[in-house]
């Protein structure tokens, strides 16, 4: 009989790319449970998730709300104390993390060093990471370091795509540990366009077919005054040249900074509450185009067959820019404004790198063997 499982998340994609893991193990009847961090707390930003895809309450939810931004270090070591309490307690025989939030990061070296104390503690824990392998070799950002030292740690890596697999390779991970799964996000995309007939989203927002759909909260773009008002303004500006409005649900990171900075939309730019999955969802398979910084964003966009520029320097989802539906454009506005311009005429012919949609089911196939 496999032993248990216990999946830490903590944030909005990491509920969203795990889902499809608990449903696998649930239909399987497998031991399992998860370990909510609270990293991610609103509404909606956390429960319109578990209820929109049926998740079970997490057994435990830690409630670890980070107080600054860049208090980093106090937000990873509060998760860290828990979830080793945790784990101690209910000696799983694998933790999966997914991603690179300071969730995974907690969720990894607990783990790892728990499974160091044995001799002590009886612990037999083993670590597996979802969505591994991922590299933007930019050292700028919070998330290298989590999705690195997460990959170094685990013991199962499931990386997926190929391209993921051979960054780990280059770094000297041993190719036992690597297995090539897609990603789970396409699970859960298959399955929600099952259910996603929210046309009332569109309607509450007054808006036809073709709009410009905009997302962006990452750190090193929504905490710099400068880049925040250029990509404000480029919105704008793509707006004009389209007439087009450009709708942008926003982050409460990126709201907070707005307030900070003084930020105005400019004429065109629809501000609204973050949303749940199903509507996301239904705005993205509807617009026109995508500008974006966040890294789901660029997956679903390419899965779904449409457009996407991304409001970064790099990313680590090139696979994305090798079929032809994404391209980087940075946080500069002409060049916001050209790239807006060639992806609008992008032909939406290619192929999703990500996957068949089975890779929850090849991941709990290899945990639970
Ligand atoms: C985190 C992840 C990022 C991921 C993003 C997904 C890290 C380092 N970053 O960034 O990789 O792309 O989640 O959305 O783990 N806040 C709220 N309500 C919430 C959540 C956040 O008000 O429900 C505010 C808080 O002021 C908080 C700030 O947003 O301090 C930043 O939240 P945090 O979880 O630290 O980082 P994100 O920007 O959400
Ligand atoms: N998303 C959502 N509602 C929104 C914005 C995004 O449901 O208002 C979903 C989106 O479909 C994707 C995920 O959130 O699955 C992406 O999360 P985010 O951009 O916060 O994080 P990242 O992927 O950059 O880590």
């Amino acid at each position: 009989m496999p032993s248990k499982v216990a999946i830490v998340a903590g944030t909005r994609p990491e509920i969203i790319k795990t889902s499809p893991l608990i449903k696998e193990l649930e239909s399987r009847g497998a031991d399992y449970f998860l370990i909510y961090t609270g990293q991610h707390y609103n509404y909606e930003m956390e429960k319109v998730f578990f209820e929109q895809l049926s998740l079970p309450t997490p057994r435990y939810n830690l409630g670890i709300r980070s107080s600054a931004p860049f208090l980093q270090g106090e937000h990873t070591g509060r998760m860290l104390i828990d979830i080793e309490k945790i784990i101690l307690d209910e000696k799983p025989g694998i933790v999966l993390t997914q991603g690179d939030t300071n969730s995974t990061l907690a969720g990894s070296l607990t783990t790892r060093k728990l499974a160091t104390t044995a001799p002590f503690t009886n612990i037999n824990v083993m670590l597996g990471h979802v969505e591994a392998g991922l590299r933007s070799y930019d050292r700028t950002m919070p998330e290298e370091a989590n999705r690195i030292i997460a990959d170094h740690l685990s013991d199962f890596l499931f990386a997926p795509t190929q391209r993921a697999a051979d960054n780990m390779l280059k770094e000297g991970i041993h190719r036992s540990r690597i297995s090539v799964t897609g990603n789970t996000i396409v699970d859960a995309l298959n399955d929600a366009v099952k259910t996603s007939s929210r046309n009332e989203i569109l309607d509450k927002l007054g808006l036809d077919r073709g709009y410009v759909l905009a997302t962006f909260h990452r750190q090193e773009n929504a905490d710099v005054r400068e880049k925040f008002s250029n990509v404000m303004g480029a919105f704008g500006r793509v707006h004009n040249k389209f007439g087009k409005p450009v709708v942008y649900p926003v982050h409460p990171r990126s709201r907070k900074l707005m307030e900070r900075f003084d930020i105005v939309p400019p004429e065109g730019v629809v501000l609204i509450d973050p949303i749940g999955f199903m509507e996301f969802l239904k705005l993205e398979q509807e617009a026109s185009l995508i500008l974006t910084d966040s890294g789901g964003v660029q997956e679903e966009s390419c899965v779904l067959r449409v457009p996407c520029v991304t409001l970064r320097e790099n990313t680590e989802r090139p696979e994305t820019i090798d079929v032809g539906a994404n391209i980087l454009a940075g946080t500069d506005p002409d060049k916001i404004v050209e790239c807006a311009d060639i992806m609008m005429e992008r032909k939406r012919n290619w192929e999703n790198p990500f996957g068949d949609g089975k890779s929850s089911k090849k991941i709990v196939d290899i945990i639970l063997r």
